[in-house]
Order: structure tokens, then C-alpha cells, then sequence
């Protein structure tokens, strides 16, 4: 994947510069695509600081954070987890999508989180890890319309006292954002496609249909413009096409919006 420079667009760059100052944990909160990930790989580059980053889903194990006993030869080692590892480096910790983990793998991170930055690991003999004072975390959390996410636990989330909002941006920084990622010449389609993107996220939002394109359509979307398809083919591929998942009622509403934007 190409390396593309983050678009700071709501100073959310400052906001963790002094969060990481003060030694606050931040919890990002936003839907899908709205260059969360972006943001922190962004920040962990400018501050030149290591970067560990977990994706939770309901099979996260306990094991993956803290980490597991492991016989080689006759010898019993331990394996650290990237919980453990970044404490010890004293690295930046990406949790991504904390509220998809299952409560035991909770109950450890807030072990760790909690004032006294340090964990017990019964999975190697009681050994204590203390955090390197550098040492920081950064949550995401999906808000809970998306499915498959659960509540985060209030006392887990009282360890992020830190809250940012990242929200799809407003038209004109979409379109700076997208050009970041295109070479050609195509602004006024993809405000197009911008325009239609936003229609689309506002008929999800109020559960008239079932998807919300985010940034990673349009940027498609003026990628494919790139290597020579026409507008309207490519907002069916890449807005269109996907509704059909819901039936035909659902896709030729969104159809019908796309020709009236692109034409027949
Ligand atoms: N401000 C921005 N500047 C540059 N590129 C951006 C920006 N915001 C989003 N993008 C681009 O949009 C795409 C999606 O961003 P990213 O993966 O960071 O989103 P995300 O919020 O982590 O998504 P998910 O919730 O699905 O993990 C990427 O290609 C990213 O480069
Ligand atoms: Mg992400």
C-alpha cells in the first residue's frame, strides 16, 4: 500500500501531541473508513515512536495481548504478547476496535491500564511488568450502530479520559483528501461522487438503507476515474453495485440516485 500523508483536518494531530504530553490515554471514536487508522500511523511517524497495533474480534485471546508459554527443547520461555512487549519498549499501543474483545481480554487490558501502568502475568510465574514511562495507548471504538460491536465497559473506558471524534469530513476536505490518493485531474466528478457518498451516509444513518460508503469509495471511485472509466460506471461498481446485497428495492433506489447524478 502506498504511503499517503494524513489529511489533519480537525487538529486531532495536537489533540494527541498533548494527550501523549500529559500521559492521558485517547479513545477514537468514529465509523468505519474515517482515517482513524491513518491518523494514528501519522502520529506514531511524526513522533518517531514504535508502533504495536492489535485488531480485536471476538477471537482475540488473552494470549495475543499478554502472551503464552511456548516449550522448545526441554526449555519453558515466554512468548510476550504485544500488550507486554510495548509496555517494556515503552512503544505506542494501537488498540483497534477494542469493543469487539471479549470481556476476559477486557479484564486484562484494564489490569494494565489502570493508574499503576503494570501487570501480574500468571503466565509466567507472577513476573510483574511495569510500564516504561513513555509509554502510550490509543483506543478506537466503532460507534455501536455497526454491527457485531458491543458496549465498552464503563470503567474500561474511563481509562481513555481522552475522546476523539472523527466523522466524515466536510465535502471540500473530502475532495482534498481523495486527491491525495489520485493523480489525474477529475475534481468535479468527484465532488460527484462525494455528494452522492454523503446522500448515501445520511439515507444509512436514518436506516433507509444498509450501507454507509465511507472515505475508502471515493477514494476508489477517483482512482478507477484514473485509469479511464467513465463516471457513471464507476459509481455503480463502486456505490451502486453493493446494495443489490438487500435486494432489488434497495439497489434500484440507489441506481436511480446515481443516474440522476451521472446521467444514463
Ligand atoms: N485525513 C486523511 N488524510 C489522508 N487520507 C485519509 C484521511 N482520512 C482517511 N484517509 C484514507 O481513507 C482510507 C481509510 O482510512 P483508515 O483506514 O485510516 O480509516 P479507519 O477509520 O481506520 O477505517 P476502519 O474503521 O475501517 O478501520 C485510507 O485509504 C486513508 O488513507
Ligand atoms: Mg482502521
Amino acid at each position: 500500500m502506498e504511503e499517503v500523508q494524513y489529511l489533519d483536518w480537525n487538529n486531532s494531530i495536537q489533540t494527541l501531541n498533548k494527550a501523549y504530553d500529559a500521559g492521558l490515554f485517547v479513545l477514537i471514536i468514529g465509523p468505519k473508513g474515517t482515517g482513524k487508522t491513518s491518523l494514528v500511523r501519522d502520529f506514531a511517524k511524526s513522533k518517531g515512536i514504535n508502533l504495536e497495533s492489535i485488531n480485536f474480534s471476538l477471537r482475540t485471546r488473552e494470549s495475543h495481548l499478554v502472551g503464552t508459554k511456548t516449550l522448545t527443547d526441554g526449555t519453558v520461555s515466554f512468548d510476550e504478547g504485544l500488550l507486554v512487549k510495548s509496555m517494556r519498549e515503552g512503544s505506542l499501543l494501537y488498540l483497534d476496535e477494542i469493543n469487539s474483545a471479549e470481556a476476559d481480554v477486557l479484564l486484562r487490558l484494564d489490569e494494565a491500564l489502570d493508574d499503576r501502568r503494570q501487570i501480574a502475568l500468571k503466565e509466567s510465574n507472577g513476573e510483574v511488568i511495569k510500564a516504561k514511562e513513555n509509554w502510550f495507548v490509543i483506543a478506537t471504538i466503532n460507534p455501536l450502530t455497526h454491527s457485531g460491536t458491543k458496549e465498552l465497559p464503563p470503567q474500561l473506558l474511563s481509562r481513555f479520559p481522552v475522546r476523539i471524534r472523527l466523522e466524515y469530513p466536510p465535502e471540500e476536505i473530502e475532495l482534498e483528501i481523495v486527491k491525495k490518493h489520485v493523480s489525474g485531474e477529475h475534481d468535479s466528478e468527484i465532488t460527484h461522487a462525494i455528494k452522492l457518498a454523503n446522500t448515501l451516509r445520511q439515507a444509512a444513518a436514518v436506516e433507509e438503507l444498509f450501507y454507509s460508503p465511507s472515505l475508502r469509495e471515493t477514494i476508489a471511485f477517483a482512482k478507477l476515474l484514473d485509469g479511464g472509466m467513465s463516471p457513471k460506471e464507476a459509481a455503480n461498481f463502486v456505490f451502486g453495485n453493493v446494495y443489490t446485497q438487500w435486494g432489488d428495492i434497495e439497489y434500484q433506489k440507489v441506481s436511480d440516485i446515481i443516474t440522476s447524478m451521472f446521467g444514463n
